[in-house]
């Protein structure tokens, strides 16, 4: 089939041509910004999921119909190296701006623009955030050095400026699971504050798995602040409309036993079947449907691609420990493993592998889900492994 006209999106964040499968989710976020907007409290979301599952192909969803319900949305994506304070003091900048142009700043934006200078200057004192907003520092406002208090000053001015000015504010935040225990901590303080305020603010994120417990470990009321909708594989119907749809629209069908071979491999993780989707247009004959035999054969292919573009990318970025680690966890198989059983592979005790398992939690790699089990990040991660490592041998238990 011609490549031009190919139209599977196999990269990150990449609105997919068909979005399936994510309809709760969609109706969550529009409860959520009526809700907001007619003055009434409640949860927002944290999006979960593993890696390549389209959490942030959902908050791009979010932020078109946040827009087109007039509110105003301010995207973010948190990194590890670089705090959260002037990250937070510059998405709260863009806000404002957005809420009133500077020439028609009421006593309230003008406010808000205040505690904006004295959040900065606390938090990034070369002046970085706030250039162009030439205002007096609001003295005792945002200005504390705790993270907590300063950033619940500036949600709450910020807020009070939005709620005059008719309008709402959504803060749609991508990895959240990098933030810093005490970023965290200040974030949903903040939003509780707004929260109680009524004011129409929201912060809608995504990020890993171990989201709900890394909120739960900084603020214990995070749980009512938030609610965690765990996104994943499409089921098979689902599935099959995300392969299919796209080409129907160009007049391209697929045979039922080609949507199995690709709907069995990929076992509905919308990555792999947006990867799949393009590498088998691109190899089938034109004016047929596309037939089993093809999916089939484009599967060499595929792995091929995927072991380059997601996988191996992931397993560069370990130490020949951590790698052994994660290939011991593969031995055992897809699904959630205890620290007990990978180090019995390993030859080890669980307490000499401890700081390797931390690292790898650290690295994003693998997840805890409580009671000393992990499980990988990344989808067929155990997979991967097992095709393209061996098994160190064990060394004997000392
Ligand atoms: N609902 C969906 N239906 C079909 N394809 C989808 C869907 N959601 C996402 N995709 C496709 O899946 C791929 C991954 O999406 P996205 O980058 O949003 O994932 P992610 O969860 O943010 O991954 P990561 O954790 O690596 O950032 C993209 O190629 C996207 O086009
Ligand atoms: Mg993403």
């Amino acid at each position: 089939m011609d490549p031009r006209t190919n139209p599977y999106t196999p990269n990150a964040g990449a609105p997919p041509p068909a979005l399936v499968g994510r309809d709760a989710e969609l109706e969550g976020f529009e409860i959520l910004l009526e809700r907001l907007r007619r003055g009434y409290a409640e949860q927002s979301m944290l999006i979960t999921g593993l890696r390549g599952v389209g959490k942030t192909v959902l908050l791009g969803a979010f932020e078109s119909r946040a827009r087109a319900s007039g509110w105003i949305t301010v995207p973010a994506e948190i990194t590890k190296n670089e705090a959260f304070g002037p990250r937070m003091g510059s998405m709260v900048r863009r806000a404002l701006f957005q809420v009133a142009p500077k020439s028609s700043w009421t006593d309230k934006l003008r406010r808000a623009a205040g505690a904006l200078k004295s959040f900065s200057i606390t938090v990034a004192p070369d002046g970085s955030i706030t250039a162009g907003v030439d205002i007096e520092p609001l003295e005792g406002t945002a200005d504390s050095g705790n993270l907590s208090d300063d950033l619940t000053d500036l949600l709450v001015a910020l807020g009070d400026a939005a709620q005059e000015r008719e309008t709402g504010i959504a803060f749609l935040v991508d990895e959240v699971q990098f933030l810093r225990v005490n970023e965290f901590e200040a974030l949903i303080a903040g939003l509780h504050r707004t929260v109680q305020r009524q004011l129409p603010i929201t912060l809608v994120g995504a990020g890993l798995p171990q989201l709900p417990r890394l909120a739960g470990e900084a603020k214990s009321y995070a749980e009512r602040l938030f609610k965690f909708p765990r996104i994943g594989q499409l089921s098979p119907p689902q599935a099959e409309a995300a392969l299919a749809e796209p080409a129907a629209q160009l007049g391209v069908s697929y045979t039922p036993g080609a949507i199995d071979v690709i709907v069995d491999y990929t076992e509905g993780y919308p990555y792999f079947i947006q990867e799949y989707g393009k590498i088998v247009w691109d190899l089938a004959p034109e004016d047929e449907p596309i037939s089993q035999r093809v999916a089939q054969e484009a599967q060499r292919t595929v792995e091929a691609k995927l072991d380059e573009s997601f996988f191996r990318v992931r397993a560069e970025r370990t130490t020949e420990l951590e790698l052994h680690y994660l290939r011991a966890m593969a031995e055992l198989g897809p699904g959630e493993q205890t620290a007990g059983d990978v180090a019995a592979v390993m030859g080890r005790r669980t307490e000499q592998l401890g700081p390797t398992r931390a690292r790898l939690i650290d690295k994003g790699l693998i997840y805890t889900t409580g009671h000393g089990r992990g499980d990988f990040t990344v989808p067929q991660f155990d997979r991967y492994l097992r095709r393209n490592h061996d098994l160190a041998p064990p060394t004997p238990r000392r």
